[in-house]
């Protein structure tokens, strides 16, 4: 049994993910632009590659301690990505990532997707931090982050080595609080 709902958005439908989701993630995950700015997707990226991480995705859905959601577009519902809330229960806090098909960046999909999951973390899952952080050379992520609320808490230098080059890291963060007083305002 997951704990992971399910969400609807105006354009999308964020759920859990089924085995039979495989070769729609091996479709969004193969790509090396993908692959390039994340620190957890390997490349080249195999059709098993995805059906192991599947395996793990449901074994963190069932103890509930990573809400993984596929990211699916309501019109012709095609799976396009996922993003994922790793929860941190001792700190009611959580760490948002996400990743999608090249073919469907800057539409606003993250976006619309990063709103509805900090919301569901604020509002069911009685958070009272969610943070985010994305290599310096991908400023659309932290456009996302900016965008759901987030403030920039800072830089850490050259924090991860991504095919053996060293990558800055820029943190962001969203407080109880703070989601509170937006939602006040709209
Ligand atoms: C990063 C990623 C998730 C963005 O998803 P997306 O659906 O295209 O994002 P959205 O369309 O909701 O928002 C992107 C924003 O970044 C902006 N943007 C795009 N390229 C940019 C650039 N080079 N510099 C600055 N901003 C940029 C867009 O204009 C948009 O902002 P706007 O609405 O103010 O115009 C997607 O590119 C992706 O999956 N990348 C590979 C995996 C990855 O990097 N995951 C994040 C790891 S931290």
């Amino acid at each position: 049994m997951s704990h992971v709902p399910t969400i609807q958005t105006a354009r999308l439908t964020l759920r859990p993910f089924t085995a039979d989701d495989a070769p729609a993630v091996y479709e969004y995950a193969r790509h090396r632009e993908v692959a390039a700015t994340t620190a957890t997707i390997p490349h080249p990226y195999s059709l098993e590659d995805a059906v192991e991480w599947l395996g793990r995705v449901t074994e963190h859905g069932a103890k509930g301690d990573v809400h993984n959601f596929a990211i699916v577009l309501r019109a012709s519902r095609r799976l396009i990505g996922a993003i994922d809330l790793r929860l941190e229960p001792e700190n009611r806090a959580a760490d948002l990532g996400y990743a999608i098909h090249p073919a469907h960046w800057n539409k606003g999909y993250v976006t619309e997707a990063a709103r509805a999951v900090v919301e569901h973390g604020f509002e069911t899952l009685n958070l009272n931090r969610i943070h985010a952080h994305h290599f310096a050379s991908n400023p659309a992520s932290g456009r996302i982050m900016e965008k759901v609320g987030m403030k920039c808490e800072g830089t850490m230098r050259q924090r991860i080595c991504k095919w053996g080059v060293m990558h800055d890291t820029i943190h962001w963060a969203i407080l109880r609080s703070e989601y509170e007083e937006r939602k006040s305002r709209t």
